[in-house]
Order: C-alpha cells, then structure tokens, then sequence
C-alpha cells in the first residue's frame, strides 16, 4: 500500500483534474529501440490490466475530467482487445489518439479502429533509410512495414502524424527525413531529437549529438519550413532541441501531478512516463480510486506546488514557468529527484549536462555498440 501522507501544501482543493491520459497498455514490442523510453526493468513487470479494468480507468479518469486518451507501449498494437478498449473511450467522449510504430499493422485492423472511432494516429520511423531504420529497429522488416502503413493511414482519411526521434545516427539524414515525410504526404511531422530517459538514458553517450549536428538539423528544418509556409502546403514540421543542449528547464509534463496521468500496462498511476524509476511510492489502479490517486496520494502530491523546493529553485523568478524542470532528469543526473534538473545553468550540477556535451564531441562507437531494448537485456539489468 502506497504512502499517502503528503509533505505538500497543495491540496485537491486547489488542484485541477487530469486532462491528458496515457494508456500505456503494454510493454511488450517486436521492436528494440535503444532509445526507448520504457523501464530498464520492463521486464519484471508482466501483468497488464484486463479490458475491463483498462475501461474502469478511462471510466475514472473521464469522470475527473481528462478529455485526451493515448494508447502507447511497448507496442499498442499486441494487445488485441486494442478495438474495444478505443469503442469505449470513444463512447465515454474521449479524444483518442493511437501512438504505435505501425509494426503489427493491417488494413483490416485499420478499418476496425476507424469503425470504433479512433481519431488519430501517430506511426514512429527510426531512419529514413531501410538499413539505419531497421538496425536500429533491430528488425529486418520494419521499414517497409512502416512505410505501407503510413500510407494506409493517409489512405484511411487520418491526418497522417509521423514521428523520428533523432540522434546522432540518423540526424545528419534530416534533409532525407523530411523529403521522405513530404513524399508520404505527413500532415504533421515531429523531429523529436532523442531525449534522455529509461534506455535512452542508458545509450546516451551514443546517442547524444553534438552541436554542430543539431545546429545543422535545425537550420535544414527552418529552410524547409519557411519554404513549406511560402508555398502554402499542409505539412507542418515541429523539431524538438534535447535538453541536453538548453540553459533552461523545459516545464516538465506542464508541473508535476498537474495535468497528465499515465497508468502503466500493470495499473501504476504515474504522473509523467518516468517517474517509476524515482524512489517515491506510487499507487495502483487495482488498490484506489484514480479520484484518491490524483488528488491525495502521496506520489501525485510529492512535487507539487512550491514548497518541496530547494535552492537554487525556491527563490528563482523563472519557478512559476518551468516548477524546477524534470523530476526524472534530476534524480538520473543527480540521485535526488528534488533537486533543480541540471539541465538549468543556475544549477550546481549542471557540469553534468556540460560534461555530456564535451562528450558528444568525441568519436563514439557504431549503432551496434548501443544496449537495444528486449527482455533478455533488460532481466538482466533486473538481476543486477
Ligand atoms: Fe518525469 Fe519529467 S519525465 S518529471
């Protein structure tokens, strides 16, 4: 049973409800990604909630106020209650968006989504080239699949939302990215360079790029961008600069407990995808109400507001606009999940962030060196 004093001043009388919902329905994926963002220890947990219970939460939540629903993983798409769990957020008025790499994807299943009132779907590319894509897919079919599905997803009517997380094997492709997504006709792009949590985090000597690398895929983006916008065409670009090169903290998950609930494939109730690995209890779905989660729980109530605050935070002007950066990334960097995230200049560890710049700099080993994520690695890293 989880903890649920609270050492915080907020209470549920000035909290809002949740707004955004991560369903992440499973950790299983027939993908490998290093750049995952799931648990090292993804492996230990094996049970998922069934459908009902997976419908009780979008009940719950519903109930609370969360208007947005995404599906995730590990893959989405294994799960094969995945039609009924979408009919019944879309019955309960959700807004419902599928994030998947497209592997496990078919016409037929498509075509049930749609029927069930899926809105939106997001299909993730690792490279714009076979090779790259499926060395670091760790599949020798995952481009092709990816490439028939995103245009069946264009096909089917959905605004079609393609994802490449870039680093430093595939950032210097950008120029190819974005003309392969201007090829299959993307409505929205998302250029999102790789940011450093769960398997990431452990790659991230390898997958960090250095700055000259950034500077150039985000110039590149800005041409294209300014071209698109001349023109007149639909395809919207978004890049997204890591952490890692900022002076400042992004506002992580828009404040902790403050908008965004993810419950994992065993039922934990987190406030951002990170936080399990944070030495701080949080609770089950099987053992509480999401309304006793959100609201009075230990964990949701552990950073929020301001006073659970040290220096250099407590007294900084900038508080209000990014609550102290990421919870996650402080206690990676730092081992104390309280301390300002590193990733700000005003912090006494922000050397870390500077020693991983001078690091990218250096020649680092191919993609094959990188730790891919699977279950065989990840029991053990479990075993320790
Ligand atoms: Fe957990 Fe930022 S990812 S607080």
């Amino acid at each position: 049973m989880p903890n649920t004093g609270s050492s915080c001043t907020e209470t549920s009388a000035s909290q809002g409800p949740p707004l955004w919902l991560l369903a992440e329905l499973t950790y299983r994926c027939p993908l490998q990604c290093p750049y995952c963002s799931n648990p090292l220890d993804f492996a230990q947990y094996k049970t998922e909630l069934s459908t009902s219970e997976w419908i009780d939460v979008f009940t719950q939540a519903r109930a609370l106020g969360a208007a947005q629903l995404g599906f995730s993983g590990g893959e989405p798409l294994v799960r094969e209650d995945l039609v009924e769990l979408i009919a019944a957020a879309r019955d309960l008025g959700y807004y419902t968006n599928l994030i998947s790499s497209g592997m496990g994807l078919t016409q037929a299943k498509l075509e049930a989504f749609r029927d069930a009132g899926l809105d939106h779907i997001q299909i993730s590319f690792q490279a714009s080239d076979e090779q790259v894509n499926n060395l670091l897919a760790g599949s020798r079919k995952a481009f092709e699949q990816k490439l028939a599905m995103a245009r069946a997803v264009k096909a089917a009517g959905y605004p079609m939302v393609l994802n490449f997380v870039t680093h430093r094997h595939n950032i210097d492709q950008i120029e190819r990215i974005i003309e392969l997504c201007l090829a299959l006709e993307a409505d929205f792009v998302e250029l999102a360079t790789c940011q450093y949590y769960g398997w990431a985090h452990l790659n991230r000597a390898g997958l960090l790029p250095t700055k000259a690398q950034l500077d150039h895929a985000e110039a590149v983006t800005n041409r294209y961008r300014a071209q698109l916008e001349a023109e007149g065409h639909p395809c919207k670009l978004i890049f997204v600069t890591p952490d890692y090169y900022e002076e400042r903290p992004k506002g992580c998950m828009n404040g902790w407990g403050n908008i965004f609930l993810s419950i994992t494939p065993d039922g934990t109730a987190l406030p951002c995808h990170s936080a399990r690995q944070l030495p701080v209890s949080f609770p089950s779905v099987k053992e509480h109400s999401l309304s006793h989660i959100w609201y009075d729980s230990f964990g949701f109530n552990r950073f929020r507001g301001y006073d659970w605050m040290p220096e250099p935070c407590r007294s900084c002007d900038e508080k209000e606009r990014d609550f102290g950066g990421c919870r996650c990334q402080a206690y990676m960097l730092t081992g104390d999940a309280s301390q300002a995230d590193p990733v700000c200049s005003k912090s006494p560890h922000h050397h870390k962030i500077l020693a991983a710049r001078a690091e990218a700099e250096q020649p680092q080993p191919p993609i094959e060196a990188l730790t891919f994520r699977n279950e065989r690695t990840s029991r053990i890293i479990c075993k320790g």
